[in-house]
């Protein structure tokens, strides 16, 4: 692997081959999601547990500190809305002179297997994993967003990460499921991360499933809303940190999100 590509990927996991990447990019089609209205601001406290941040270019440039910045995944692919017709209708965004000005350590693109839009987001990947290659910068691609997330089962899952990675991505995002989830992992040539989805009523739900996750073979995690938007964004971030990073199972990560709790 060239120097540049494995430098990158080194910086976005860490020695144990995991990784905790906090993803702020909602706002590219939700606008001001609940908690995420300020990102600096949410950010702030959580810096500290996660490993890189996955941002558009926007947010990037007005609410990221340029200083001692943890790396950055860019969010390169966009141009639907809530509002719109059709979220799977995405287009490539950014340029991969703007990618490699903002000096990111990865960049991120949606595809959208199964919708009308399959093809033409297949083709973003494909176009911009022959870009970013030439020099040196990983493709992650993040599947089974939007109305396909319906579908989160694992044949699904599968098809959609193999096709991803097949295409070039050098990691693939997609969602945990209860049954079969180590079959999407082992059908994936290249490191599997797990994104979180709407909240979920407890922490503990999100404890489970990521530890659940990890045993199964992801490296990690690529969680938002389940961190930030928990009244204890702290606590759910430094617990999580532990299951990614520090062998620890459900239990141990709630004691630790209680320990933070009450020691506020
Ligand atoms: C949106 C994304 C987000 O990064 C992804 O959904 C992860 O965030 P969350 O854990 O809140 O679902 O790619 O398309």
């Amino acid at each position: 692997m060239d120097w540049g590509m494995q430098n990158r990927l080194s910086s976005l996991f860490q020695k144990d081959g995991h990784c905790f990447f906090l993803p702020i990019d909602h706002g590219y089609f939700q606008g001001p999601t609940h908690c995420l209205e300020k990102p600096g601001e949410t950010i702030k406290p959580l810096l500290n547990y996660c490993d890189a941040l996955f941002v558009t270019r926007g947010v990037l440039r007005s609410c990221v500190d340029p200083i001692d910045s943890k790396p950055i995944i860019l969010r390169v692919s966009g141009g639907t809305s809530m509002a719109g017709k059709d979220l799977a209708n995405e287009i490539l965004t950014t340029s991969i002179e703007e990618i490699i000005r903002l000096n990111v350590s990865a960049v991120g693109i949606s595809v959208f297997i199964g919708s009308d839009y399959e093809k033409q987001t297949l083709k973003n990947l494909s176009k911009l994993v022959n870009k970013c290659e030439n020099y040196g910068i990983p493709v992650m691609a993040v599947t089974a967003v939007g109305k396909e997330m319906e579908k989160r089962e694992a044949r699904y899952l599968a098809l959609c990460c193999r096709i991803a990675a097949e295409l070039g991505a050098r990691v693939v995002k997609t969602y945990w499921c209860d049954k079969d989830f180590d079959k999407v992992v082992k059908g994936c040539p290249v490191p599997v991360v797990m994104a979180g989805g709407p909240k979920c009523e407890t922490e503990k739900e999100v404890f489970e499933f990521v530890y659940d996750g990890m045993q199964n073979g992801s490296v990690g995690i690529n969680l938002g809303r389940n961190v930030w938007q928990s009244p204890q964004p702290v606590a759910v971030a430094k617990a999580l940190y532990a299951i990614i990073h520090k062998k620890a199972d459900v239990k141990r990560a709630q004691e630790i999100f209680n320990e933070v709790v009450s020691s506020k």
